[in-house]
């Protein structure tokens, strides 16, 4: 990530701040419509759903900067999401969701530039998240054999 995808990425998550509970709300909502089935997988009470979910963006953004603390984090994360029947296609949905909603909530501010630098950021953490679950399971079976 260069420092200029990095100030394109924080300045565009502050904007999000205020207007966290729309975002949130429509994220879910598209996410629901892309893949009815992902309901099921998010209990409980949405708005607290909503809260963790802008945590963990935020965490994410802040740990670009430091991709060598990320890194071994997210492989650990995806290990847990897999424990939650997370399989490698939601990352996709969840992905398209994601930009879709900093669009929405974004306006004319979700310039080219800021799209790329988004999209860079949540592929590269859904790819070393899937990664870890890959080679989780891999232990997991050599373990068995
Ligand atoms: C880059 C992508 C993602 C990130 C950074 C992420 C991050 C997190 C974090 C930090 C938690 C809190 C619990 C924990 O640490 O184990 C969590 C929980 C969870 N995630 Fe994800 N996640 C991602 C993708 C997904 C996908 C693709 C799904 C698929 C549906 C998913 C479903 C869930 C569920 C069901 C929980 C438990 C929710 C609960 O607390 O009830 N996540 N995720």
């Amino acid at each position: 990530m260069t420092t200029d995808e990095i100030s394109l990425l924080k300045s565009s998550f502050q904007k999000i701040g205020p207007i966290a509970e729309q975002a949130t709300g429509l994220f879910y909502a598209r996410l629901f419509e892309l893949d009815p089935t992902l309901r099921d997988f998010f209990h409980g009470d949405m708005a607290e759903q909503g809260s963790k979910l802008l945590r963990m963006i935020g965490l994410a953004v802040n740990g670009v900067e430091r991709l060598d603390r990320l890194v071994p984090a997210a492989r650990q994360l995806g290990l847990r999401q897999a424990s939650y029947h997370v399989k490698e296609k939601h990352y996709d949905t969840i992905g398209e969701a994601l930009l879709w909603t900093l669009a929405k909530g974004l306006g004319a501010d979700f310039t080219q530039e800021t799209r790329a630098a988004w999209g860079k950021t949540y592929w590269l953490l859904a790819e070393t998240m899937r990664a870890g679950a890959r080679d989780g399971a891999a232990n997991l079976r050599r373990a068995a054999a």
